[in-house]
C-alpha cells in the first residue's frame, strides 16, 4: 500500500528557475509531519505545487493522492479530493463575509465529495441551520467570537486572526491532508497556542497534517511524529521529533555541513 499522499521525485520551477530538486515525501492520514527549512529553501513552493498553483511548474515527478497522479489536476478539484492548504500570506476578500465564504467553500468541497469517512452524504448543499451550528462549534473550538463570521474575509484582520481564519476553514472543510504553511509566522504566543490547540483538536485518524515552519517553536504545541529538513529544494534529513530540537540547537549550518552541501 502506498501512502495517502505520496510525492515522488518532485521538481518544481518558478519563473524558469528550478526550486524543488527532487523531493520525496509520504504522508498518511493520522500522521503529523513537519518540514523545517531556512528561508528560500522551497517550503512555500512545495505547498503551492501541492495545491496546483499555476505559477509553480512541475517539471518532473509525481504527486499521488486518492489513487491518481494529481500533477495535472486543477486546484479546485484537488480541494474537492481532500487536500487543503493554509496559506503563509492569506489574501483578503473584501465584500465577502467569513460565513458566506465558508458556506460556499463547504458546498463546493462536500457537494461533489463521495460519501466519505466523515459519514456525510454526498450531493446537495448544507442547510443554513446545519451550517450555523457547525460554524458555531468550530469557532468555539478555535476560541473565535461568533461576530467574526460577519466580517469580510481577512479584511483588517490581525496576523493572529488571519491564521485562525485559515484553521477555521480547515475545520469546516474537513480535508484528508492539510498543509499548514508557516501558520506560526506573525503569531504571538497566545495566538500560537490557540491555533495549535485548534489543529490538535482537529487531528483524527482521517486527517494527515504537514506543518511547514522555519522555527521549532510551533512544534512545542503541534507534535509531529516525523520531521524533515528541507535545504535548497531537497529533503536532506528525516527523523523523529528529536530532529527538530537538534536543529534548533545546532542551526541549519549543521545540516548543511553534515550533508556536505
Ligand atoms: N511566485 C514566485 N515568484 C518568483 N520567485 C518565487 C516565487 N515563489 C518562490 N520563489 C522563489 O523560490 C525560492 C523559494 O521560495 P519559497 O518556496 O517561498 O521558500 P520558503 O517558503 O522556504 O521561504 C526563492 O528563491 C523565491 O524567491
Ligand atoms: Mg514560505
Amino acid at each position: 500500500m502506498s501512502a495517502d499522499l505520496s510525492i515522488k521525485n518532485l521538481h518544481v520551477s518558478v519563473e524558469g528557475q528550478e526550486i524543488l530538486k527532487g523531493l520525496d515525501l509520504e504522508i498518511n492520514r493520522g500522521e503529523i509531519h513537519a518540514i523545517m527549512g531556512p528561508n528560500g529553501s522551497g517550503k512555500s513552493t512545495l505547498a503551492n505545487a501541492l495545491m496546483g498553483h499555476p505559477a509553480y511548474e512541475v517539471t518532473e515527478g509525481e504527486i499521488w493522492f486518492k489513487g491518481q497522479n494529481i500533477v495535472e489536476v486543477p486546484p479546485d478539484e484537488r480541494a474537492r479530493l481532500g487536500l487543503f492548504l493554509a496559506f503563509q500570506y492569506p489574501s483578503s476578500v473584501p465584500g465577502v463575509s467569513v460565513a458566506n465564504f465558508l458556506r460556499t467553500a463547504m458546498n463546493a468541497r462536500r457537494g461533489n465529495a463521495k460519501a466519505g469517512s466523515n459519514g456525510k452524504s454526498p450531493g446537495g448543499g448544507i442547510s443554513l441551520r446545519e451550517f450555523r451550528k457547525e460554524l458555531k462549534e468550530k469557532m468555539a473550538l478555535l476560541k473565535m467570537d461568533f461576530g467574526f463570521a460577519q466580517r469580510y474575509v481577512n479584511e483588517g484582520f490581525s496576523g493572529g486572526e488571519k491564521k485562525r481564519m485559515e484553521i477555521l476553514q480547515m475545520a469546516m472543510l474537513e480535508p484528508e491532508i492539510a498543509v499548514l504553511d508557516e501558520t506560526d509566522s506573525g503569531l504571538d504566543i497566545d495566538a500560537l497556542r490557540i491555533v495549535s490547540e485548534g489543529v490538535n483538536e482537529l487531528m483524527s485518524p482521517n486527517l494527515g497534517v504537514l506543518v511547514i515552519t522555519h522555527y521549532q517553536r510551533i512544534l512545542n504545541y503541534i507534535k509531529p511524529q516525523y520531521v524533515h529538513i528541507l535545504v535548497a529544494g531537497r529533503i536532506v534529513m528525516s527523523g523523529g521529533p528529536d530532529l527538530a530540537l537538534e536543529l534548533e540547537e545546532r542551526g541549519y549550518d549543521w545540516v548543511r555541513e553534515t550533508e556536505g552541501s
